[in-house]
């Protein structure tokens, strides 16, 4: 399936670890994400794999710095981003900005993407097909951009990303391994917060803890 050219790339990444260790002081090619990113976004086109083309307004790649240490990534577009083609402009999204600047970023210097590119109908949960032909996307992007670490933004995302029915709250709050170079860490996602701020607190030591394996400094606490 498309898997192939996800394996490609990651085969192609580790040819060229293995020159630059077999002869050290040779440069060789560096890695583009950039233009890595350009090419799936090119071969992903007009999408028409799954039926959410007949009904999305927009296909929504993702959005970011290409050389990111962080990546969120949450469950698939609503009616915003639909119509405006970027992730998380909503609600939701507008909290998710919130939460980067306190972690002492701005959007641009993480990058937002989603499990699904494409709204499903009323939102509904994506289904099984929807997920097996948009994921390879998803990972070829992951192995682009190589972050260290990503947020699983609500229980969707992280469920499917670590292949596990267990529920968000007992993912949450810990560093899962991902890839070889990435781990990955739950949290709620940002419309669960707008129905129940008590949770930011929780949210909001996620965020450290994946500040603190970053090594971003941490905001002072207020005296
Ligand atoms: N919710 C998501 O999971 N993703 C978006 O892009 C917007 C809202």
């Amino acid at each position: 399936m498309t898997d192939f050219y996800g394996d490609l790339e990651q085969l192609k990444a580790q040819l060229e670890r293995q020159q630059e260790l077999k002869n050290p002081g040779v440069r060789v090619k560096k890695r583009d994400p950039k233009k890595l990113l350009a090419n799936i976004s090119q071969e992903l086109g007009n999408c028409r794999r799954c039926d959410l083309h007949s009904t999305r307004k927009h296909l929504v790649f993702g959005k970011g710095n290409p050389d990111a240490e962080l990546m969120f990534v949450g469950e698939a577009p609503g009616a915003d981003e639909d119509l405006q083609g970027e992730p998380f402009v909503g609600r939701a999204g507008q909290l998710l900005g919130k939460i980067i600047t306190a972690m002492g970023k701005s959007r641009d210097q993480v990058y937002i993407a989603n499990i699904l590119k494409c709204r499903p109908p009323e939102n509904r949960n994506p289904k099984p097909d929807e997920i097996a032909v948009c994921s390879p996307f998803l990972r070829r992007q992951i192995e682009a951009i190589q972050p260290k670490v990503i947020c699983a933004l609500g229980t969707f995302a992280a469920q499917t990303m670590l292949k596990t029915n267990t529920a968000i709250g007992r993912l949450r709050g810990r560093p899962h391994p991902f890839t070889e170079t990435c781990v990955l860490i739950p949290t709620y996602h940002p419309a669960y917060l707008l129905r129940s701020p008590s949770k930011k607190k929780e949210v909001w030591n996620d965020m450290q803890l994946i500040m603190k394996l970053l090594g971003w400094p941490l905001p002072q606490a207020k005296s």
